[in-house]
């Protein structure tokens, strides 16, 4: 029988260190999470609590040390890493914080990419609109070195979008960005979220960004806590809506 997850996510006692020669770095104790479909998850905390890590094991990219993660009921420590950029590229994704753009690549090029590797047609003409929407329609054909760090960041975020994931893993998707620009690319992301029910889960450092999603998860010394979502008065319920 085959059923819809309640929980797009559900992990369970991860555990995750680096190595470094002798020494090992733990970064993250038994943490588990539960992440409902189509909710907007915020995940804060100090420089080097492992948020980027935790990212990278909810998107397959590293795996835990030890405990488990379903992504939509698939068991990823099940699947091979070809099973895995399978998984990737159908249902998630991914805004790096460091961007991760294909240097010889235009803006265009760069966000059509996950559409062209899944022999999708009509990529170019979704990576254009997608760039057009974050702002970026008068640079399709500039490459990365030709961009600001705020246009690449946001050359990422459609790229990330492009294939409109069922679950988006961003790590400070408007850390780079001017106040305008942060507001459009939170726009950008809740719409996605409220039209297709896209599952966000955002590292940020931005507390308006925070005080919109439904959930803040903070992590220190390697655990990961709910804390209580603080809203400003001005920020209207129908927004969140
Ligand atoms: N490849 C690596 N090898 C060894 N240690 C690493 C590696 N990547 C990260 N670390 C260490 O793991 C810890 C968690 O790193 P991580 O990048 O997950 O933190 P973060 O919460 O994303 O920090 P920031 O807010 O600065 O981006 C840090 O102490 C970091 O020094
Ligand atoms: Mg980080």
């Amino acid at each position: 029988m085959s059923s819809t997850p309640q929980h797009l996510i559900e992990a369970d006692g991860l555990s995750m260190h680096y190595s470094i020669g002798a020494r090992q770095v733990q970064v993250l104790r038994d943490v588990s999470l539960r992440i409902a479909a189509g909710t907007r998850v915020a995940i804060a905390g100090p420089s080097g609590s492992g948020k980027t890590s935790l990212l990278l094991l909810l998107s397959g990219l590293e795996r835990p040390g030890a405990g488990s993660i379903r992504v939509d009921g698939v068991d990823l420590g099940s699947l091979s890493s070809d099973g895995l950029a399978d998984l990737r590229r159908e249902r998630v994704g991914i805004v790096f914080q460091s961007f991760h753009l294909l240097p010889s690549l235009s803006a265009l090029d760069n966000a059509a990419l996950p559409l062209q590797m899944a022999g999708a047609s009509g990529a170019r003409e979704a990576a254009t609109q997608m760039l057009r929407r974050v702002g970026l329609g008068d640079r399709l054909h500039h490459r990365p070195s030709q961009l600001s760090g705020g246009e690449q960041q946001r050359v990422a975020i459609a790229r990330a979008l492009v294939h409109r994931p069922q679950l988006l893993l961003a790590d400070e998707p408007t850390g780079n960005l001017d106040d305008h620009t942060a507001e459009s690319v939170r726009e950008l992301l809740f719409s996605l979220n409220r039209e297709l029910g896209t599952t966000l889960v955002l590292v940020t450092h931005d507390l308006d960004f925070a005080a919109r999603c439904d959930r803040v998860l903070r992590l220190h010394d390697g655990q990961l806590h709910e804390t209580p979502v603080t809203r400003p008065a001005e920020i209207d319920d129908a927004l969140l809506a």
